[in-house]
């Protein structure tokens, strides 16, 4: 199968990368890693976790070695909550004493929570040095490894305190998404519902008929079929594709900006589900998945405002009843998640902004002065309660 690329020029930091995607490249991650490099750089840490390294680490810190590489390896704890100050700090330590110098780069070799810390640490260390990421669940991949946006959770918030540091290159190798737990791969399938709802008829059409020919409960099982390989990278490639557009239309998000092609409708879905995860603790649901309710709420918010017809909605519906099943919401108590919609707009120190539909890909930024509260609690109940 051949590589296929997406390049990304940003005007405001003059800076180029590309982000390769195909099937079993780790293997040769260490020359595409010297042909994304200064010359000088020597030195590598990769940022992973044990989890993670353990099945594609050795592979990819051969490639590098094999390419010149004096390589490092350091292994955050798994999950959400250690995307925090303190493995920031420790990353940094890590960095320090392997005297990395602004020649050399940080590898990120996992999912957004990786991603995400090795960002952040690297936009800081002696002030900014090289990036690459390796993602390796779907949602870093259409995600959180295209943009720049990195950062870490605080007790001010999620991903309050961060930077904007663009990685050098991407590198993106689907046969890693053969061990990827089958929750993580829906929640995946949710952003990538997001990403068409909002981008064109054509990406939406594309996400649907994957997830109508490719039943996501058997998907370990399709790695052996050259078609479904195929398939699943021209997918990435076109989500991929869509966020670097919109990306490159307003880099560092402008506050301001309420149009369609603004970095802000990214956030589709997350009003409700970012007030999901709070009301339950971030323990309940993969961050995906709640933002899959977000979308069905959007959709029905959208709906009742007679902006979305009905076959647009249905449409929606039928997508993500493919998606691989989203977790029960009859307990949720709805009070709390509005209250939880407020919080999102003291964050914002502004008035709520819903991002809602007038079709499919076509979304619209609409001031939640603009809708009625009954309007809000229906839709809550038709989409967490039926
Ligand atoms: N920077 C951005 O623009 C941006 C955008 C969206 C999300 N994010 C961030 O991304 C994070 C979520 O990322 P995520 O969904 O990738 O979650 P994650 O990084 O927590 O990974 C999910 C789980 O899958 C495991 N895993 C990863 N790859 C695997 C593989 N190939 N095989 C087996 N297991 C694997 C991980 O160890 C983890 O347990 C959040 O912190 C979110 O804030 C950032
Ligand atoms: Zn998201």
């Amino acid at each position: 199968m051949k590589t296929k690329n997406v390049e990304i020029s940003l005007s405001q930091a003059a800076h180029r990368y590309s982000v390769e995607i195909g099937y079993d490249l780790l293997r040769n991650s260490g020359s595409w890693a010297k042909s994304c490099l200064s010359p000088g750089a020597q030195k590598i840490v990769i940022i992973s976790n044990a989890k993670i390294f353990k099945i594609y680490g050795e592979t990819v810190r051969k490639s590098f070695e094999n390419a010149g590489f004096e390589v490092f390896v350091w292994l955050m704890k798994d999950g959400e909550k250690y995307k925090n100050l303190r493995s920031f700090e420790t990353a940094l330590a890590f960095l320090s004493e392997r005297k990395l110098t602004r020649n050399d780069a940080v590898i990120a070799l996992g999912g957004g929570v990786v991603g995400d810390l090795s960002g952040f640490a690297s936009s800081v260390y002696l002030r900014g040095i090289a990036f690459l990421q390796i993602p390796t669940t779907l949602l870093s991949m259409i995600d959180s490894s295209v943009g720049g946006k990195t950062g870490v959770n605080s007790s001010f918030g999620k991903n309050l305190i961060g930077t904007f540091h663009q990685p050098n290159a991407v590198l993106i190798d689907v046969l890693t998404l053969k061990t990827l737990p089958r929750r993580e791969l829906t929640a995946g399938f949710c952003e990538a519902v997001k990403h068409g709802a909002i981008s064109n008829e054509g990406l939406f059409h594309q996400t649907a008929g994957f997830l109508n020919n490719y039943k996501i409960e058997k998907y370990k099982t399709l790695f052996s079929n050259q078609g479904f390989i195929e398939n699943l990278s021209d997918l990435i490639h076109a989500q991929v594709s869509f966020k670097a557009e919109i990306v490159l239309n307003d880099e560092r998000e402008d506050i301001n900006r309420i149009d369609s092609k603004s970095r802000k409708i990214l956030n589709f879905g997350h009003t409700l589900g970012h007030a999901l995860e709070k009301v339950t603790g971030y323990k309940y649901f993969k961050h995906g998945e709640a933002v899959g309710y977000g979308i069905l709420f959007a959709a029905a918010l959208s709906k009742k405002l007679d902006i979305l017809s009905k076959n647009e909605v249905k449409s929606l519906n039928d997508v993500l009843c493919k998606v691989g099943g989203l977790p029960e919401t009859r307990n949720i108590d709805l009070k709390e998640v509005v209250e939880a919609f407020s919080f999102d707009k003291k964050t914002t120190g502004k008035t709520l902004q819903w991002i809602l539909l007038s079709g499919i890909g076509k979304p619209v930024i609409v001031s939640s002065r603009e809708i009625p509260q009954s309007i809000i609690e229906e839709s809550l109940i038709e989409v967490l309660q039926k």
